[in-house]
């Protein structure tokens, strides 16, 4: 091509983007370290979304992540609904929708609010892009720079950065095997009373706990409600889990044992259908649902009318029960893998839950063991958690991992537990060596080359 013609032919050629430069200058940090709003001081990064860039190498076997598997999405369906909307409603589904999402996208929520024994009314239902968002906007909405929030110990990791932007005063409160310890909670609802502070709410996962795995027990959810009516103290209970169960009889939802009035409920697609659809949504009472939704028009106008469509399509075909039997299933599965893995990997110094359903599996550690350090070596071996410091406010899961199993297959699972299980030795067996303590004798391994092992002497 002359080039004559390819001047006439062509577009001209965009100039290069301006790369980033790779490091900041002191200059830029003057530029615009005195515009930043004061909140920004105290904003945290979400551990897991930090880890997701390192963890994307396909090399890495990810148990950091809480991803669902989407691999099994049944892809047909997905194409079909997507090009009939195309073809039938493309106007609609591309245009602006309202604030509090579609009655549609609400029938739908009710199924699966239906599923669980819940059945709010339609008007107390805000549709948000996501669980994530429904948190933010209760923070946004009820929370002053100061004021008290009650959460589980450890909690969501991804409820800290945003519980940390709105400036909460965040104390959190232990959980053992049956969930929040509600004996620890009522001391701490006793000593806000007795100085004259009232906690804006008490947050939850009491299913499948991201990030423990455990299942508050039916007695403690009952104490815990009476608790939230006795201190005036609302809860937000949040539940993207409750139907991932493999084992075991469901117990009830705080919001089906209280009714509505103290519990503002978070649901999600996220885990049972797909997170990238970013569909989610918050029951509250009518004034507090009314002051989430100024905040939700302020925030993003409304959720995306486009993945609105797609979720009424995909609940019309009446299969969205048998989609979640499946995830179940493999679910269960992976658990297994996974708890075998830890029970043959992982030294006897170490505990880990034994979740009946959801995504995780908490591990804690000898407390000479910092989980932080110990990521960086297992990322030498390709292979992540996430360490269990992203789950608390104060400094504390420093000896304590997330180890998510529904994002990879089992014979990942295994691999990635082996991998961890060794780096944790050779830190149990280093620590031992310095401080002169015996050493277990360990079991037999089959992948053992055969070498002896000579504990060593105590001093
Ligand atoms: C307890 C909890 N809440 C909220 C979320 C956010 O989910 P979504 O994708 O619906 O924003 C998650 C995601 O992992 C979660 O585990």
């Amino acid at each position: 091509m002359t080039e004559r013609s390819e001047q006439q032919g062509q577009p001209e050629r965009p100039s290069e983007p301006r790369r980033r430069r790779a490091h900041t200058t002191s200059r830029d940090l003057e530029r615009y370290a005195g515009l930043f709003a004061r909140r920004t001081q105290v904003m945290r990064s979400s551990a897991m979304r930090d880890l997701m860039a390192i963890t994307a190498r396909p090399e890495v076997i990810s148990l950091a992540g809480g991803l669902p598997d989407t691999s099994t999405f049944p892809a047909d369906s997905f194409a079909a609904q997507m090009t009939r909307i195309a073809h039938e409603s493309s106007a609609e589904a591309l245009q602006y929708g309202p604030t509090e999402g579609f009655e549609e996208t609400k029938a739908c929520i009710l199924e699966v609010m239906g599923a669980e024994g819940m059945a709010p009314d339609p008007d107390d239902l805000i549709v948000t892009t996501g669980g994530q968002q429904a948190i933010d906007l209760i923070a946004k909405t009820l929370v002053n720079p100061g004021d008290p929030v009650i959460c589980e110990a450890p909690t969501y990791p991804g409820a800290v950065p945003t519980f940390c932007s709105y400036e909460a005063d965040v104390h959190q409160v232990s959980t053992d095997d049956e969930g929040m310890r509600i004996d620890e909670l009522e001391e701490l609802l006793g000593a806000f009373a007795t100085a004259g502070r009232r906690p804006k709410f008490i947050y939850s996962v009491p299913s499948f706990q991201n990030p423990a795995g455990v299942t508050m027990s039916g007695e403690r959810r009952r104490r815990l409600v009476e608790l939230a009516r006795e201190h005036e103290v609302l809860i937000c209970e949040d539940n993207p889990y409750g139907l991932l169960r493999f084992e075991g009889d469901p117990e009830p939802t705080l919001y089906s044992l209280d009714g509505g009035d103290y519990v503002l409920y978070i649901g999600t697609l996220s885990k049972i259908l797909s997170p990238g659809i970013r569909i989610g949504w918050v029951a509250a009472p009518p004034p507090v649902l009314e002051k989430i939704g100024l905040g939700k028009q302020a925030a993003d106008l409304c959720t995306s009318t486009l993945t609105q469509y797609f979720v009424r399509e995909y609940f019309a075909e009446g299969r969205w029960r048998e989609y979640i039997n499946d995830l179940v299933e493999i679910y269960r599965d992976r658990r297994d893998a996974m708890l075998e893995a830890l029970e043959h990997h992982f030294p006897e110094q170490a505990e880990w839950t034994h979740p009946e359903g959801g995504l995780f599996v908490w591990a804690t550690l000898p407390d000479y063991i910092d989980t932080t350090d110990l990521l960086a070596k297992a990322l030498r071996e390709n292979v992540a958690f996430v360490p269990g410091r992203a789950a608390y406010v104060d400094g504390r899961g420093g000896s304590s991992m997330r180890l998510n199993f529904s994002a990879s297959n089992e014979e990942e699972l295994r691999e990635g537990i082996r991998r961890i299980g060794s780096v944790v030795s050779e830190q149990v067996a280093l620590y031992e060596t310095i401080t002169g303590e015996l050493r277990a004798e360990p079991e037999p391994d089959d992948d053992d080359s055969g070498g002896e092992v000579v504990p060593l002497p105590k001093r």
